[in-house]
């Protein structure tokens, strides 16, 4: 798969008065996708080996291997890393949150775990990682309510997100720290996420970006809820990152599972989409400092079998093979405009 003769021009460089271009990776697509990465991307993000569980499994156990394998792979391709993500309420395993009875902990004890773990980690790649998803997805989808019911607001409330932010920048002051989440063009979800992070900036607690993880597909969200979302984003005086961008080629409620390969208008539809979509991103190129796609190539994307099971999806730049899709193409165009 490596044996690919590129001629195409490099997004890292079409874009570079623009903002970097990123990819998430795992051990297996460092690998798999090494040369593809190292032609386009100039940063990583890990896709699951920076997260709670992976990292600490066990109280005091911490396991390095594939985070440090991720971070050598960006040293040896001089790229940037993000790191993903400190703290959220999935993939952390239990006995975070549990005392010796079973029961849930006190929020002293949780704020002394976390700061071990914040400490511990963001020390460890204190010279590589310019920047970390220091609270991911806390916001609630629905509703009036600001925040998702968790294991961390049932034992410190609100507090804990600002505590997070403290205890990253203390850990390393020169990390650029964000808050991440999805659904954040949605006009709901962005008063709320506005919100938050407006108290968090009252409190004065140390964030500088927001992550909009841009899990997006060939139809929603509009163009106007993304613009509209940047701006407000924008307002708050932070920089904003693209996190997590792919563009599903299915309608959120659609399942259908009879494609095996993406039809001819499908494609189509995905380029004029990427079009669309990097043309807004450039002309806010003052605010948006990073583009990261959650992968790289349509070989190897979480849309595979996930919400529908049994049904590939192609939500990316490049095909299975790693060539430049007609997204691609369109893309460059929009780079030389
Ligand atoms: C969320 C998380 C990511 C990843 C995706 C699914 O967006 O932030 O880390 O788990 O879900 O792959």
């Amino acid at each position: 798969m490596s044996d690919v003769n590129r001629n195409e021009p490099k997004l890292k460089e079409i874009f570079a008065d623009c903002f970097q271009i990123g990819a998430a990776v795992n051990p297996r697509t460092i690998q798999s996708q090494e040369e593809l990465l190292a032609y386009h991307f100039n940063s990583i993000t890990a896709e699951n080996e920076m997260k709670f569980v992976s990292l600490q499994p066990e109280e005091g156990k911490f396991t390095f291997e594939d985070a440090d394998a991720i971070v050598d792979f960006a040293k040896r391709h001089g790229m940037q890393v993000r790191g993903h993500t400190l703290v959220w309420h999935n993939q952390t395993t239990d006995w975070l949150f549990q005392n010796n009875n079973g029961g849930l902990v006190d929020k002293e004890t949780l704020y002394a775990r976390i700061k071990e773990h914040i400490h511990t980690v963001v020390g460890r790649y204190k010279e590589h990682i310019y920047a970390w998803d220091v609270v991911n997805e806390v916001i609630a989808d629905e509703g009036q309510q600001l925040l998702r019911e968790s294991k961390w607001t049932q034992v410190a409330g609100i507090d804990f997100i600002a505590k997070a932010f403290e205890l990253a920048h203390e850990a390393d002051p020169n990390a650029l720290l964000f808050y991440n989440d999805y659904n954040e063009s949605n006009p709901l979800k962005r008063e709320k996420i506005y919100r938050l992070v407006q108290l968090l900036q009252d409190q004065g607690a140390p964030i500088h970006g927001i992550g909009l993880q841009a899990h997006w597909n060939l139809y929603d969200p509009s163009l106007d809820d993304i613009r509209t979302a940047i701006e407000k984003y924008a307002s708050l005086g932070l920089q904003l990152q693209l996190t997590e961008l792919d563009v599903s080629m299915f309608a959120f409620d659609d399942k259908r599972t009879d494609l095996k390969e993406p039809p001819a208008q499908l494609i189509e539809l995905q380029a004029q989409r990427y079009e669309q979509m990097f043309k807004l991103l450039k002309e806010y190129r003052d605010v948006i400092s990073s583009v990261t796609f959650w992968g790289a190539a349509d070989d190897y994307t979480w849309l595979d079998d996930f919400p529908v099971r049994g049904r590939k999806n192609w939500p990316f730049l490049f095909d299975s093979k790693h060539q430049p899709k007609p997204a691609f193409h369109r893309v460059v165009e929009v780079a030389g405009s």
